[in-house]
Formats: C-alpha cells, sequence, structure tokens
C-alpha cells in the first residue's frame, strides 16, 4: 500500500483551475501597468508556505536582508490578509480621540502628511459612520488652522462627535440632491480633496468618482479606500468593488495621475487608491 495517497482527479483539476485564474487574472491586467498586479498566490497558500517561500535568508556578514520586490509585495500581502481578518482587534478597535474609526493606522498617516502638503480647504468624506475619521480629518484641520469636513452618509450611526470643523450630510452619496448640496459649497477658491468610503460596490463608487472626482482640484487628490477588497489582497471573494471602479474610471485618464508614494508601507486599505490631480 502506498504511503502517499495520489491525488484525485478531482484535487489535479481543481488545482490546474486555480493555475488558470491565476494566469487569466495577469493577462487581464498585463496592459494595465500603472495599478498593482496580483498574481493570487496567497489564495491556494499557507501562511507557512509562504514564509518559508519568502524570507531570504540572513547575510552572514549582518548586513540588511536583500528583498526582491516580489517577496515583498506576497510578505506584506499576508501580513495586510492576516490584520485585516483579525478585524475585531485590529481595524475595528482603532480610535481617535475616543471615537472608532475603520482605518490601518498606517493610512492615517499618510493622510495627515497629504494634508499638510495639500492644504485643502474642503475636505469631502463619503463615509461618515461613527464620525472618528471625520474627528481625525477635523482634528488635523485644527492643527494647521484651515479646513472643514463635509461627511456623507446615507444613515446615522450612533452620535457621531460634533466639531465646528465638521458638517454632516445625510443621505446617499450618489443621489442628485447630495452632490448638488455638497457642489454648492465649493467656491472658486477653495482647495477640494475628496475621499471615498462609503458602499463598497463597484457600480457605487464609480457613480461617486463620476460625481465628485470633478470637485477635485489641481495639485490635491481623490482617494478610494477600501480598494483592498476583492483579492488586492483581502477578501478575494468579495467581487466587483472600489478597485474595479477606480481602474475603470482613471485607466488613461489625463486629468489623474496615481501617485503610489502613499503607498510606500507596503500596505495600504487604499490599494492603487491614491489619485492625484494633475
Ligand atoms: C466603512 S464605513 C465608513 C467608515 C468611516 N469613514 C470610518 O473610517 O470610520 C461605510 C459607511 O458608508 C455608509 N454608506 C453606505 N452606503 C452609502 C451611500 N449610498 N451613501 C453614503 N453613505 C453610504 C454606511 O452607512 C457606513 O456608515
Amino acid at each position: 500500500m502506498p504511503l502517499i495517497t495520489p491525488p484525485s482527479e478531482v484535487e489535479i483539476l481543481r488545482k490546474r483551475i486555480v493555475e488558470l485564474e491565476s494566469a487569466l487574472a495577469n493577462v487581464v491586467r498585463s496592459d494595465r501597468s500603472v495599478f498593482t498586479r496580483r498574481t493570487g498566490k496567497l489564495i491556494d497558500t499557507t501562511p507557512a508556505t509562504l514564509l518559508a517561500e519568502s524570507v531570504p535568508a540572513v547575510p552572514e556578514d549582518r548586513s540588511p536582508i536583500q528583498w526582491s520586490g516580489d517577496d515583498q509585495r506576497a510578505l506584506a500581502d499576508a501580513f495586510h490578509r492576516m490584520w485585516y481578518d483579525h478585524r475585531s482587534s485590529t481595524w475595528e478597535d482603532t480610535h481617535w480621540l475616543g471615537h472608532q474609526l475603520l482605518k490601518l493606522p498606517l493610512d492615517l498617516w499618510v493622510y495627515q502628511e497629504l494634508i499638510w502638503k495639500v492644504r485643502p480647504t474642503v475636505f469631502i468624506e463619503c463615509g461618515t459612520n461613527r464620525g472618528g475619521s471625520a474627528l481625525y480629518f477635523a482634528s488635523l484641520f485644527d492643527l494647521i488652522g484651515t479646513g472643514r469636513v463635509i461627511s456623507l452618509d446615507v444613515e446615522r450611526h450612533g452620535n457621531p462627535p460634533v466639531h465646528p470643523r465638521i458638517e454632516y450630510l445625510l443621505g446617499s452619496s450618489t443621489s442628485e440632491e447630495i452632490i448638488s448640496a455638497v457642489r454648492d459649497q465649493i467656491t472658486p477658491d477653495d482647495v477640494v480633496m475628496v475621499f471615498l468610503d462609503s458602499d463598497h460596490t463597484a457600480s457605487h463608487v464609480r457613480g461617486e468618482l463620476e460625481a465628485f472626482a470633478p470637485m477635485v482640484t489641481s495639485g490635491s487628490y481623490v482617494i478610494v479606500e477600501d480598494s483592498n477588497i476583492n483579492g488586492h489582497p483581502v477578501l478575494p471573494n468579495w467581487g466587483p468593488g472600489p478597485w474595479e471602479a477606480l481602474v475603470d474610471f482613471f485607466e488613461g485618464s489625463e486629468d489623474f495621475e496615481r501617485d503610489p508614494w502613499c503607498e510606500r508601507y507596503l500596505m495600504s486599505f487604499a490599494t492603487d487608491g491614491f489619485w492625484r490631480r494633475r
């Protein structure tokens, strides 16, 4: 009797399907060089195997490990998935001045840097939730002495914090009523930054991009959060989400360019999601 059972036909076919899906994903994205290419390697790889494959040996002379780009990506994506999947003790348990915000702290640091650099006078946030992120942005505006937040949500969640620099609007971010209520508040002198973090379906985010990206002023940004879902690299079976919407919207854009500097910490909830208006 053999010690190792040979793989069944079903197992062989299943493995082949995963390989073909992965190859197809690369073909589909191969002309999209400005966007991150993820190979789907993690979907059928256990973390232990991944670690063994990805961590280069420590050089004997104690010089820094030389990481290849692929190894860095694989390991950062594995950590990203682990951190994301432990949501109740990670991003769902994150607070600013006592108020919950659903964020990756590394991203909060990058947002602080962008706000300092761009100094927006109007910051449009789609997706208030409990208001912790609106308060975070308002606190930054307090520190730099300029800027206000218009935060939208289709429903109220608890009692979002009251702050003189925050205005909350209730309604869908793709409704004509809400879009014109925001547009009416913008003057030609405003510096406008847009932050999308509401309904994470591709069609909704696409609608938000069509409505709000034109409001972004030159040198400022539209940031698309949760573009990490649907396998970029978390929640691989989500279905088309923010990442797919932003690829469709920005591909070939002459007005906006992606800013990879904002993703230099190797992990962001806004995968390929930082777009600067030229
Ligand atoms: C991920 S949460 C926002 C998190 C918040 N920015 C934070 O960091 O704490 C998404 C929010 O979008 C809201 N939302 C869902 N669909 C929406 C829509 N069509 N228009 C506006 N907001 C919507 C939900 O009610 C929810 O509060």
